[in-house]
This record gives structure tokens, sequence and C-alpha cells, in this order.
């Protein structure tokens, strides 16, 4: 059973290959209108499953089409609806899914749920969020640096404001795929020492540095993303904002990370919180390059995960 459940999960060879075929998909795909398959379905007669347990653009749409798009039919469920939400547990959800879908791709808060998901599940299970992980908008985000920059290996990722899901799914690319990442935050809201060390080991350079302006000196790659996340209280909401303010990406830290630094955000942003309008809309930014590769490379980890 492949499951894509993170990148610290998944060997950097298939990580690679994953790749490969989310940049041959995406160019074999250019100028078809949007509602016309593949060239190719491999995913022809299977039947996707889409639950989420939290609000979602993105992913929702790009899985769907995607999977559509090879082939697939798809469903998209909303975790409250369904008795999963009404305490019918995750194991036996997951036994009856699995006699009718091919594929299920899940959002959800506790980490603990998506791996009940895919430990009682007998057909494959992708991360769609959790509160600790995003892999999937990782591989789109690495697919989007590549495209810009070419290979990402020993290029400087710098991260800004909050350690949080999606900050952690880059530290287990750096890990994977050897690239340093600079960690700028506040130290309460730091990324997990588990990621951070286990990045370490394998090679990867992570980096903590308080300073915002000195943390984006030399960067190829300038990322962040809300300061509070969906699994946040709202109750924090007021000392987070506080706390990460010094962090905000703006004209002026962009200047300092030099002019042939990207910067990217996974999406939804709120602007001039985490970063401004002018850094969102400015020539650094690839925002909508990332959301855009969020179907490719989705496309190919289902095809992964299906090993077709
Ligand atoms: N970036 C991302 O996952 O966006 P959605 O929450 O809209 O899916
Ligand atoms: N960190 C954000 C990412 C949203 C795609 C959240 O978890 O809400």
């Amino acid at each position: 059973m492949t499951h894509f459940l993170d990148i610290n999960k998944t060997a950097p060879d298939d990580l690679r290959a994953i790749l490969n075929q989310a940049a041959e998909m995406k160019a074999a795909r250019r100028d078809r209108p949007k509602g016309t398959p593949d060239a190719l379905t491999p995913l022809a007669g299977r039947m996707v499953a889409l639950i989420f347990e939290k609000p979602s653009t993105r992913t929702r749409v790009s899985f769907d089409v995607g999977a559509r798009q090879m082939g697939a039919q798809t469903m998209v469920l909303s975790g409250a609806d369904m008795q999963l939400g009404h305490g019918e547990t995750i194991a036996d959800t997951a036994r009856v899914l699995s006699r009718y879908v091919d594929l299920i791709m899940m959002r959800t808060f506790e980490e603990d749920t998506l791996l009940e998901m895919a430990e009682y599940a007998s057909v494959p299970v992708i991360n769609g969020l959790t509160n600790r992980t995003h892999p999937c908008q990782i591989m789109a985000d690495i697919l989007t640096f590549e495209e810009h920059r070419g290979p990402i290996r020993g290029k400087k990722v710098v991260w800004m404001g909050d350690g949080n899901n999606v900050c952690a799914s880059f530290i287990h690319a750096a890990g994977q795929l050897g690239f340093d990442l600079t960690f700028s935050g506040p130290k309460s809201l730091d990324p997990e020492d588990a990621f951070v060390g286990e990045a370490r080991q394998k090679g990867a350079r992570i980096v903590i540095e308080r300073d915002p302006v000195a943390a984006v000196e030399g960067a190829d790659l300038v990322v962040t993303d809300t300061w509070v996340s969906m699994h946040d209280s709202q109750s924090s909401r007021e000392r987070r904002h506080n706390l990460l303010r010094p962090y905000q990406v703006n004209d002026a830290l962009m200047r300092a990370a030099g002019r042939d630094a990207l910067f990217m955000h996974c999406l939804p942003a709120h602007r001039d919180e985490e970063a401004t309008s002018a850094v969102m809309d400015g020539p650094h930014s690839v925002v909508f390059d990332e959301a855009e590769n969020r179907l490719h490379a989705q496309k190919a980890v289902m095809r992964h995960c299906l090993g077709v």
C-alpha cells in the first residue's frame, strides 16, 4: 500500500519521480481546455474520495479537477456530514470507504486521525493537511521553485513567521531533497525540535535566526503563511499577531533578500498581515504558480499512490 502521508515518509527517489512526472504532465496539458481529460487517463475507472474536516479552496478543487483529468470519478465529502462526525470510529470509516473507493484524500485536525485512516484503509490515503503537516503543498512549492530557478538542492529557503504545519513539511523536504532552510520567527512559535533534528540528521542545514533581515540574506526563496492557522484558537489571535508582526514580509524585507529571491505563500493569505499586497502582487511573487501547481503535483501524487 503506497500512502502519501508526509514528505519525510516518502523516499527521496519517489519524491523526485513524482516531481518529474508532475512537470511532464503539466507540459503535456498545455493549452488543453480545463474540462477535457488528459491524453492519457491512468485513473480511468477509479473512484476517489476527498474528505474535508476543515475548509479548503485549493486542495478541494485541485484534487477534484486533477483526478477527473486523469479519468477518475470523484466525490467530495464533508467530515461533519459523515457518520465520522457523529461518533463512528475512524477505523470503521476507513474499512467501509475502502469497499467503495480506490483512493482517499483527507484533510483533518489531528495527525492521528489521518494515521488511523491509513492504518485501517485497504486503499491508499493522501494527507491533504493536518494540524502538523501539509505535504502536498510543499510538492507544489518545490515544483514551482524548480520551474523558476532550477534544482532546489543546495538552495537557501527562508521560512518567515509561524513554525506551523506548512513550515514542518518544508523542513521535511529540506532533509529529503538537500536544501538549506532558515527559520525566522518568535521562539514560542518555533517548528518542532523533532522535525528540525531529523532534517539536520539527513544533512540539511537548518538555521534558526530571530532577526528577519539577517535571516533573508542570500535567500533564494522567502516563504510565509497565515499568522493564525485553522486549528489555532481564536483566543490566541491577538497574541500571535503581536508576536508575528516583526516577521511580516514587505518590500523592505524582500529588498534585503535580494533581487533574485522568490516569494511564496500557500494561500489563503491575509493581505497586509503576514505579507503586504505589494509583495503578494510584486515581481518576486509566484503565489499563483504555486496554487496552479497543486493540481499538477497532486496528479502525480495520486498516480504514485495507485502505481499507475
Ligand atoms: N493552500 C491550501 O491548502 O489551500 P486551501 O486551504 O484552500 O486548500
Ligand atoms: N497553516 C494554514 C495553512 C492553510 C492551507 C492552516 O493550517 O490553516
